[in-house]
């Protein structure tokens, strides 16, 4: 977590710090931070608090003017948010940002303490901001870096500025990302392309354990010993307005709202000829014949993205799937190898727990797949095939879009398993996709009933404890449903597979505690119907999310959101009716006075454990 960005060029560089800083909040956003050479001299301004908070400290202190500088934004690790924990650290000569754990800092520090160091902050970053001082000799920054590197244990994106050198910035990466924007005349650092998009779609990776000088000739590259290196510059294919409001008052319901189209895209790579083919990344029908067993890993909301997979392709394909919380499955000594598949799923590509457990499938002998959002992620290098989902960058903390996609292209595998393995016919596997292409269209009908997904959150403003309920793919929604209200509103709230409500939680229900049904599921919609009525004869008060045509006794139902599917099949609809979801827990987050983008002790990409 914690985004960091740096600059070198002609710009305001306190502009371009915070524009980018702004982009990089989804990674944290309890501390920020930017130090910028004025002349010869650095001037650091951080505080507390969000980056609205940090503008105003701005204005009372000043903007730094120059041209050279780094930037941070944090989610607290070691040390609570406060002034003096935020970043920069600076430190002898050397002042830094870093995002990461340094987990030996605690010998460091006292190593440093003994070599006559103080320390202002708890944090572990400090230690690099000293470190690098210690090793810094004979106006050498370079040799300063590696040696500095060499000692450090754990993960860290450094950017880096010492103060005898205004003009140039440099960074290092071990395990967090750093992506070099290379433009005219000017150079960036930053933990992820939209912070510099605005400026310049040229980038580079780079790697572990690499280094890069951002000086007046561009960027320069070297390895861990300081040897220069060449690296490739690439293009983002992503579009500035991609990572803009464009006049939606949050993000994320700008990313609610992109989603036919992000969805259709993702179909549209991933579609040849009327059918799914992942020929293109190596998985073949004969690869999928050979598989034993399936496990999903991930966290959040990519855990229950897996879960709706798992459904699909238990049922259509026959194969067992196991969903496996990514924590949870790389310290549990899995049973897992040779002949088994082990699919992750990740929005960001570097969430700690999901990479480790990839890396533990590849070394037990499974093969892996990932199903990512971002293309140069370390996931998706690491994988042995990866699905590259096209939600583009999705910047409100609650994931949405990213959800989306996730689930339309683990159909498209789901669909291509069966097929593969005989279980269903050409026509079939041409059906359904078929089926799946239409998904857009009613998820746009879905987004067009935003008024009375409104309405609902107006319902639940009081709402301290709610339930969501619901059978097998309805069920599989309502985990999402439920984890996207609670991260945003604060309301208490619960998923429970409909039949297991009366094993013990039923008793938590009294008179007027919401029940949000989910009953899209025919197959299950009178077993699903009877548990609306007993929880309604105890005092719930029910909201039910169902088609127009599926009716309920009088008096069961408080309140119905009334879906026109266009047809189809219902192992499809969780896609639009997901929407509806994540209306109801933006409006009620923003009814409540929150910030949807950016909920309370939480961030986007957990990059440590
Ligand atoms: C965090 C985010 C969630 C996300 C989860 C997994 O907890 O707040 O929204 O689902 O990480 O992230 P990933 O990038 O691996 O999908």
């Amino acid at each position: 977590m914690c985004g960091i960005v740096g600059y070198l060029g002609s710009r305001d560089c306190t502009s371009v710090l915070m524009d980018g800083l702004e982009k990089l909040e989804y990674r944290g956003y309890d501390s920020a931070g930017i130090a910028v050479f004025e002349g010869k001299e650095i001037k650091t301004v951080k505080t507390r608090g969000k980056l609205s908070a940090m503008k105003e400290k701005l204005e009372i202190e000043g903007r730094p003017i120059g041209h050279c500088g780094i930037g941070h934004t944090r989610w607290a690790t070691h040390g609570e948010p406060s002034d003096v924990n935020s970043h920069p650290h600076s430190n002898g000569r050397v002042t830094i940002v870093h995002n990461g754990i340094i987990e030996n800092y605690a010998e460091l520090k006292e190593f440093l303490t003994e070599q006559g160091y103080t320390f202002l902050s708890q944090t572990d970053s400090e230690v690099v901001a000293c470190l690098l001082d210690y090793y810094y000799s004979e106006r050498n920054p370079g040799r300063a870096i590696t040696e500095t590197i060499k000692e450090l244990r754990g993960s860290y994106a450094l950017g880096i500025i010492f103060k005898d050198f205004p003009e140039r910035v440099y960074a290092a990466r071990r395990g967090s990302p750093l992506i070099v924007g290379v433009g005219e005349g000017e150079s960036f650092i930053a933990s992820d392309i939209p912070a510099f998009l605005k400026y310049t779609k040229n980038y580079v990776l780079l790697e572990d354990n690499e280094i890069v000088r951002l000086d007046a000739e561009g960027a320069k590259f070297y390895d861990v010993h300081g040897i220069p290196i060449k690296k490739e510059v690439q293009t983002a294919e992503w579009d500035i307005e991609q990572a803009q409001k464009c006049g939606f008052p949050h993000y994320m319901l700008k990313e609610i709202h992109e989603q036919p189209d992000v969805v259709q895209k993702t179909l549209d790579s991933l579609v040849k000829d009327g059918v799914p083919d992942f020929s293109e990344i190596g998985l073949t029908d004969e690869m999928l014949r050979g598989v034993h067993r399936v496990f999903i890993v991930a966290c959040g909301t990519a855990m229950h993205a897996g879960i709706i997979a798992r459904y699909a392709i238990e049922k259509l394909a026959r194969v067992p799937v196991t969903v496996e919380i990514a924590s949870e499955f790389r310290y549990m000594e899995p049973i897992v190898g040779e002949g088994d598949l082990v699919i992750v799923v990740s929005q960001s590509g570097e969430t700690a727990d999901t990479k480790a457990g990839l890396e533990l499938a590849k070394s037990l002998g499974a093969k892996t797949l990932a199903v990512v959002n971002v293309k140069y992620s370390a996931i998706a290098r690491e994988a042995d095939m990866c699905i590259n989902t096209l939600a583009g960058p999705e910047i409100a903390v609650a994931s949405t879009k990213a959800y989306s996609v996730q689930i339309a292209s683990l159909y498209l595998l789901a669909f291509r398993f069966a097929y593969a393995r005989g279980i269903i016919l050409e026509s079939e596997l041409k059906r359904l996709t078929a089926q799946l292409c239409k998904t857009p269209d009613a998820i746009r009908r879905v987004i067009a009933q935003e008024d009375e997904c409104q309405f609902i959150a107006s319902q639940l403003i009081n709402t301290e404890t709610l339930f969501f309920i619901g059978r097998g793919f309805d069920y599989a929604l309502s985990l999402e449903g439920s984890l996207k209200l609670k991260e945003i509103t604060y309301i208490h709230s619960e998923a429970y597979a409909a039949g297991e409500l009366k094993h013990g939680t039923i008793s938590l229900i009294e008179h007027n505690v919401p029940v949000i049904t989910v009953a899209t599921q025919s197959k299950v919609l009178e077993k699903t119907i009877s548990n609306m009525e007993e929880v309604k004869a105890r005092g719930a008060f029910i909201i039910a999310l169902c088609r127009r045509e599926t009716t309920f006794a009088e008096g069961t139902v408080d309140l119905r959101l009334n879906f026109d599917f266009g047809g189809l099949d219902d192992m499809l609809v969780p896609l639009p009716t997901v929407c509806a979801l994540q209306l109801i827990a933006y409006y009620s987050s923003v009814l409540r006075g929150n910030d949807p983008d950016k909920p309370r002790n939480l961030a986007k990409s957990v990059t440590t454990e």
